[in-house]
């Protein structure tokens, strides 16, 4: 079995919050081990509670266009949430669910080891980006241990707010020269640890 169907069976069984009364499945992420690139959303919904897969409802076919727009599938990148269980009624999750769920993602991230992490949304931006705002960082990146951290506004939130629309479908343009030049850092390692914004 490989490392990430192992740490899967842990995340079903976890304990750590309440959010474990209400879900019907965990929700721990899928994609390849291999995969370059990370998403992260927020939190599993209806949808993806009752499937126990990460962004398979509306704004999840948005995210699926979203890649095609960059010649990418679903199963060549990797999709996981801040939490792994649905907050129930769909509300925001509480920060000591978020905190309770953090180890599991640092553990995917570093099983994972991508190049290039894209936050979707506040929630996941808060844990990459803290104390930063959505709408004046969305669209840029920060380059940390080698590492391209890239936010983006929720693809459920361009669902609901057709001016956002454009404007986070050219952010996800962006992506393939960012991921070019997560390679680049990659091969010319070793680097000092830094923090630039580009
Ligand atoms: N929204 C998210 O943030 N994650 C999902 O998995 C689905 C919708």
């Amino acid at each position: 079995m490989s490392a990430l169907s192992e740490l899967y069976q842990e995340i079903a069984a976890c304990q750590r919050c309440d959010l474990a009364k209400h879900r019907t499945r965990a929700v721990p992420g899928e994609g390849s081990e291999n995969a370059e690139i990370v998403f992260i959303g927020e939190a599993p919904g209806w949808h993806e509670d009752q499937q126990g897969r990460p962004f398979v409802g509306s704004a999840g076919q948005y995210l699926d266009r979203l890649l095609v727009s960059i010649g990418l599938k679903r199963e060549q990148v990797y999709i996981t949430n801040v939490v792994k269980g649905r907050p129930p009624g769909n509300r925001d999750p509480l920060p000591a669910e978020i905190a309770a769920c953090r180890g599991w993602l640092d553990r995917q991230i570093e099983l994972i080891s991508p190049k290039m992490i894209v936050t979707l949304g506040r929630y996941s931006m808060a844990m990459f980006f803290p104390g930063k705002s959505i709408s004046k960082i969305h669209g840029t990146a920060q380059k940390r241990e080698n590492i391209i951290y890239y936010a983006m506004y929720h693809p459920a939130a361009a669902l609901h707010q057709q001016s956002l629309r454009q404007t986070i479908e050219a952010d996800m343009l962006k992506i393939p020269s960012l991921l070019a030049e997560a390679k680049t850092i990659a091969e010319t390692e070793p680097q000092p640890e830094q923090l630039s914004m580009f």
